[in-house]
């Protein structure tokens, strides 16, 4: 079966079926929307149980996208659980194992730099380092305008890190934003099912 072939047949839900789903949401506030719809389909897959993680921009920037209340009631209306907002709340993500994947959506390039440098000041990174130490699973759907540019090379260490995965992603808008890629939102969740196999869902670049 292709990769193509899962993400349109509905295999993914299979995959996730039961499954606890870590959800770190940083701060690329014009794609929060997205992700957000997205997880409420995730919700929907019989026995997914959604920890959402939100890193201290998220908890308190209110932006032209949305207030940051809103997004913490987004997630409460559609059943996640109580978000993780503190290093100390991370934590035991470690200890306990409790999360079969994690992912990182959407994630910005300051934390995509953080997490490539090893970089642990915030409960996400908290949550994705504790995740990664049971080398389990960690999907990053990346969204920043200098993913091609200043963050290139973090993108680079990534791509080459065992246990991590991507949302496939391309160039949104190469003539006004010749460095910038976004995630595709409509594989997130494919994309999902098959980093909780331990598997990247191909092809990793899209055109848009
Ligand atoms: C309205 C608004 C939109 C933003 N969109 C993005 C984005 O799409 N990608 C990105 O990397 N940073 C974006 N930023 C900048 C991040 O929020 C900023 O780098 C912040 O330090 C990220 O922190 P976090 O990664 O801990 O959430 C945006 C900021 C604002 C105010």
């Amino acid at each position: 079966m292709t990769a193509v072939d899962f993400a349109e047949n509905g295999s993914w839900q299979e995959s996730l079926r039961g499954k606890t789903v870590g959800v770190g949401l940083t701060g690329s506030f014009c794609t929060m929307r997205k992700v957000l719809d997205e997880l409420k389909r995730l919700k929907s897959v019989p026995g997914v149980e959604l920890v959402p993680i939100l890193s201290e921009n998220v908890q308190r920037l209110d932006s032209k996208f949305g207030r940051a209340a809103e997004w913490r009631e987004a997630l409460a209306a559609m059943g996640a659980r109580e978000p993780i907002l503190t290093i100390p709340q991370a934590e035991p993500i470690g200890p306990s194992a409790c999360l079969d994947v994690l992912m990182l959506a959407p994630c910005t390039g300051n934390t995509m730099a953080k997490l490539a440098c090893g970089i642990t000041d915030g409960p996400v990174l908290m949550a994705a380092k504790a995740h990664l130490r049971n080398q389990k699973p960690l999907l990053i759907a990346p969204a920043s305008n200098d993913a091609l540019a200043a963050n290139a090379k973090n993108l680079g260490m990534l791509l080459n890190s065992k246990n991590v995965f991507f949302v496939p992603m391309g160039q949104d808008d190469p003539e006004r934003k010749p460095t910038s890629l976004i995630f595709d939102a409509q594989m997130l969740l494919p994309a999902l099912g098959l980093a909780v196999q331990g598997r990247q869902i191909q092809p990793i670049l899209r055109q848009y």
